[in-house]
This record gives C-alpha cells, sequence and structure tokens, in this order.
C-alpha cells in the first residue's frame, strides 16, 4: 500500500508517496523551501506544491516541528511562524489539499515511528528515546514498542538555558563549535535525559545523523546504548504516512 507523506521543517518542505511494506519512498522525493514568514497559510501552498508535483489523491500523513494534538491541532511552535499555535492543521491542509484525507503528527514522533519499525529501533523493547538533533531537538519516546507522543524533551532546561539553544545541530552552527565542543554540550543533555528516563537505547537522529562518525565516540558518560538512526532524511516522511494508517486516515 502506498500512503503520502509530507515532512514540514524550518528550511524544506519535503515529501513523496511511500511504500508502507518496505518503509521507504515509492519515488524519489520532491522539495521545496519553507516560506519566510513560515504562516500556516503559505506553509499550506508548499504542501500543496509536492502532492500536486506526483497528482496524489488519496490521504495524506504530514510532520510538524510542534506538539500536535489529535492528529490536527498544533500547540507549539518553537521554530516555525507562531500564527501556528491553536491552528487545526489537519482541516486547514485538508480544505487547501481539495479535501483530501489528512493525519498531522510531531516530525520527531513520525520519525521514531518509522525507526522503531524499519530502522535503528527493530524489535526493541523496553524503554527507546529517539532524538532529532536539528534546527531544534525532537524526541520520540517509546516503551515496549509504543510512542508516548509530544514527550518535548528537546526544552528540557540545560543549565539554565533551553536544551536545543545549547545543542541542536543549529548551535552547533550558530556558535561554530567543535565537534569535541558540541558533543561535551550533548552529554550533559543526554545525561540528563537518561537521569529522567534511565532508557534502553538512545537513536541519534536528525541531518546530524548522516556525520555520526564524526562525533558518536565523543559522546561520553551515558549507559543506555548509544546508534544513530538508520531512514536518515526520510524518517519523517515514511514515519508520517504510517501515522495516517495508525491514526485510521488511511
Ligand atoms: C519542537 C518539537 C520538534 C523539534 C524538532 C522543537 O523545537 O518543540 O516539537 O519535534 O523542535 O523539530
Amino acid at each position: 500500500m502506498q500512503i503520502f507523506g509530507v515532512d514540514i521543517g524550518g528550511s524544506g518542505i519535503k515529501g513523496a508517496p511511500v511504500d508502507l511494506g518496505r518503509g521507504d519512498l515509492a519515488q524519489e522525493r520532491h522539495k521545496v523551501l519553507t516560506p519566510q514568514p513560515s504562516t500556516p497559510d503559505a506553509v499550506a501552498d508548499g504542501v500543496k506544491e509536492v502532492v500536486e508535483h506526483y497528482g496524489w489523491t488519496g490521504p495524506i500523513g504530514v510532520t510538524f516541528p510542534g506538539v500536535v494534538t489529535n492528529g490536527s491541532t498544533i500547540r507549539t511552535a518553537a521554530n516555525v511562524d507562531k500564527a501556528w499555535i491553536d491552528t487545526d492543521a489537519r482541516a486547514l491542509l485538508g480544505e487547501r489539499l481539495g479535501g483530501l484525507p489528512v493525519t498531522v503528527v510531531n516530525d520527531a514522533d513520525a520519525a521514531g515511528v518509522a525507526e522503531m519499525h524499519f530502522g535503528a529501533g527493530r524489535d526493541r523493547k523496553g524503554t527507546v528515546l529517539l532524538l532529532t538533533f536539528g534546527t531544534g531537538i525532537g524526541s520520540a519516546l517509546f516503551i515496549d514498542g509504543v510512542l508516548v507522543p509530544n514527550s518535548e524533551l528537546g526544552h528540557l532546561e540545560l543549565g539554565g538555558h533551553d536544551a536545543e539553544k545549547r545543542a541542536s545541530s543549529k548551535a552547533k552552527e550558530d556558535g561554530d563549535l567543535t565537534w569535541e565542543h558540541w558533543a561535551r554540550r550533548v552529554s550533559k543533555y543526554l545525561a540528563h535525559v537518561e537521569m529522567l528516563f534511565s532508557p534502553e537505547l538512545f537513536i541519534i537522529g536528525g541531518g546530524v545523523s548522516r556525520k555520526s562518525g564524526k562525533f558518536l565516540h565523543l559522546i561520553e558518560g551515558i549507559k543506555a546504548e548509544i546508534v544513530p538512526a538508520q531512514l536518515q532524511n526520510n524518517a519523517g516522511i515514511v514515519g508520517a504516512a504510517m501515522r495516517a494508517v495508525e491514526t485510521g486516515e488511511a
């Protein structure tokens, strides 16, 4: 079965039909730049452009970089336009896409669902935490393979700061930090998360997971196993499509 997945990020809106049997894209993905300002209306046009690129007319799963309740309502928007807060994204996107059924899911939760089924978390029981390091820090918490949605661990306090402002990959770029310096911050952050949840496994996702060779060996003081995500850039798209099925939209 194929479902369309769209990943809304701070810099790009990417999408493709997803082959749910293989957990992979059925066609090469299409990307448009996220409009600035990233208002609901402008982003909805971007999503429409991506979906129309394929002439898609079936169900769609969409990720959003903030808290999403009931596959529909946006509650927070740390790294996109604040006008999203309290927007009914399912209604907005559904209407813009001519009535196609839409499910919306937090971006890290979507990536986590995909990794647990098809990637680094396959067959893993107990407490597993996927953390995405990008513009912000996203988190997906699993207990015996079941998602606890909207865990938002990127906003834990770390040394008096919002953790993602210190340890995201944007923080590394903005501060021109070396891998060693950034890895010290990530280690501190992971130690804090480990103190709270004692996970068996950390999966490190987000754009930076492609460069895990540069920093995973620099992370210190963590008892849990730490592995890079395997689906990398496509995890959000695949997970969004999976979520559309799990929530009954597809
Ligand atoms: C948001 C999360 C999101 C993460 C990654 C954070 O700022 O609060 O909802 O998953 O960024 O995009």
